[in-house]
């Protein structure tokens, strides 16, 4: 059965004792009768304390937001998956669209780094998502479907096992427009079905599927409570500890 899953991707916010601080609170507030795992995403820097917060705690995790698409060398300044593994991290973000726009990642990069963390025993959130103008020239389906084919289905059902989708429209993302319930379940219905077009309907019904872009507490409940919307992947509401387990706790 697929899992319930609330992210909070801190990008390139919070120093190390404000990170520490926002874990603490935020392990205060969970509800013991919530359903939904938690994972924080901080920054590489973070990412080794952060996980020893987490790690002894049931149903809580960590995330790096990104790892290089190659093994080792000479790349300064770059972060293998080994190395996140080794830290006993459970996860690694791919795909965000901050980093298909600015660091021009293609879908052909993201495949080589799905390819490379689930080697070394990672499990993916797998981001996609469209623009605006995508939207509103209606290939929003295309585009999705395109992002998903090249960087993921070449994977093997066993490997298809480690990865978690996360729906980003772009438009939704910081704005504080958030897609509809309507336009979400939508799309994630697509991105099942899709799953299951590849695949079979068993390994697509096991697949978390996530939402991102300004979800926040009065529209989580909503969210979350639709058939394909397996969770969340939060941005600046995972910054703030009460709202930020509000969101975890409308499972
Ligand atoms: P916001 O929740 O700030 O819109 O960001 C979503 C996101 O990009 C999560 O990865």
């Amino acid at each position: 059965m697929r899992k319930n899953i609330v992210a909070g991707n801190w990008k390139m916010n919070l120093n190390r004792n404000e990170g520490i601080k926002l874990v603490e609170d935020v392990l205060n507030l969970l509800s013991s009768n919530s359903t939904s795992e938690v994972v924080f995403s901080p920054s590489f820097v973070h990412l080794y304390k952060v996980n020893k917060m987490c790690k002894s705690i049931e149903g809580v995790s960590s995330s790096a937001q990104n790892c290089s698409a190659s093994e080792k060398g000479t790349f300064t300044g770059e972060v293998s998956a080994e190395m996140i593994k080794s830290l006993g991290v459970e996860y690694v973000i791919l795909g965000h669209s901050e980093r298909r726009e600015n660091f021009m990642e293609t879908n052909n990069e993201l495949k080589q780094k799905v390819d490379i963390s689930l080697k070394n025993g990672l499990k993916v959130i797998f981001c996609c998502g469209e623009s605006l103008s995508q939207r509103k020239n209606e290939v929003h389906f295309d585009c999705i479907k395109n992002q998903i084919e090249e960087s993921l289905f070449h994977l093997n059902e066993t490997e298809f096992e480690n990865i978690i989708i996360a729906y980003e429209p772009i438009w939704a993302i910081g704005t504080g427009v958030t897609a509809s319930t309507d336009q979400a379940q939508e799309m994630h219905q697509f991105i099942r079905d899709l799953i299951s077009e590849k695949y079979n309907n068993e390994i697509s019904e096991n697949t978390s599927i996530l939402y991102g872009g300004s979800c926040k507490p009065s529209n989580a409940k909503e969210l979350f409570s639709q058939k394909d919307i397996d969770g969340g992947l939060i941005g600046g509401a995972s910054l703030n500890a009460q709202d930020f387990a509000q969101i975890i706790n409308s499972f």
